[in-house]
């Protein structure tokens, strides 16, 4: 299948480790030239070094997506360096969990900052560039918890929901522009982050992470965790041309696991 990628220019957000890093070698591997970023300028010049060794056009930038200004200075950062920008997957962050007593107000609002001001700030800054363009994709990496709210998952439950109402209604305003916005739904994905995070937020029910990996694995209809390049797979195509008339959607990743119809 021809997805008809080469020569976009992709910038994947998150994009030095696990999910994001998968994301940038799949698109890369389309001959799109991607960017990519991060915070840690070690991890940045490791993940650089790995697409590039595999022969990708690759370009790397500092930025914290939970900043504004930095995703203003971003979005124009990689439009000199690469041109333009065609496809954009916000995929930055991590998990949050823990009960109401544990998180933190501020922890919330940095939460909030990075899942959805920073999101919001790059697609104010990226539309005006996709547009000049013809159109464009942006694709957002949303975690289940924003179908499947938990005690144990209320900060990222409340802050990945927001995604959702992001998506739908931004899909509604772009669409128009032929930018299609669309969400990936990974659960269960071995990545530094879910290696070192009891995701489940099953702790508090006295769980261990190993007994809590055990029982995921076991729920999981296909029987195991996912890995990066599952999510990458199906950005990689939601990004393509083969995926000109979806839009608002959003696609569970997750080995069967989401039994939620929404
Ligand atoms: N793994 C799963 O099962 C799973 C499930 C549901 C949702 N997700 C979501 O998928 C995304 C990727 O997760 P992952 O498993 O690949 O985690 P990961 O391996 O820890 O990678 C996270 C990436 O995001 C970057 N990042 C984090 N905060 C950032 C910020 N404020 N500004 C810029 N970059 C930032 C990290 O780089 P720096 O640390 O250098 O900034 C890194 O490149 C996350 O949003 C996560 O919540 C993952």
């Amino acid at each position: 299948m021809n997805l008809e990628l080469a020569g976009k220019v992709a910038l994947v957000t998150g994009g030095t480790s696990g999910i994001g890093l998968a994301i940038a070698q799949r698109l890369g591997e389309e001959g799109c030239v991607v960017a990519i970023c991060g915070r840690d300028a070690d991890k940045l010049a490791r993940a650089l070094a790995q697409l590039r060794a595999g022969s990708i056009v690759a370009h790397g930038f500092l930025a914290d997506v939970a900043q504004p200004a930095h995703m203003e200075r971003l979005a124009g950062e990689v439009a000199a360096a690469a041109g333009g920008i065609d496809i954009v997957v916000s995929n930055a962050g991590t998990h949050v969990k823990g009960t109401l007593e544990q998180v933190t107000t501020a922890e919330l609002e940095k939460q909030l900052r990075t899942k959805v001001l920073g999101p919001w700030e790059l697609a104010r800054q990226v539309a005006p560039l996709m547009r000049q363009r013809g159109g464009g994709r942006f694709i957002m990496i949303i975690g289940q918890a924003g179908k499947v709210p938990g005690a144990g998952i209320i900060a990222s439950a409340v802050s990945n929901a927001a995604q959702h109402a992001f998506v739908k209604s931004l899909s509604d305003h772009l669409g128009r522009s032929n930018i299609l916005v669309n969400a990936v739904c990974p659960s269960r994905i071995s990545s530094p982050l879910a290696d070192r995070l009891d995701l489940t937020g099953e702790v508090y029910l006295g769980r261990s992470l190993e007994q809590q990996e055990a029982r995921w694995g076991a729920q999981v209809p296909m029987g195991r965790f996912g890995v990066p390049k599952d999510i990458a797979n199906a950005v990689v195509f939601l990004a393509s041309a083969r995926a000109s008339f979806i839009c608002g959607a959003n696609i569970d990743v997750d080995g069967g696991y989401q039994r939620s119809i929404l």
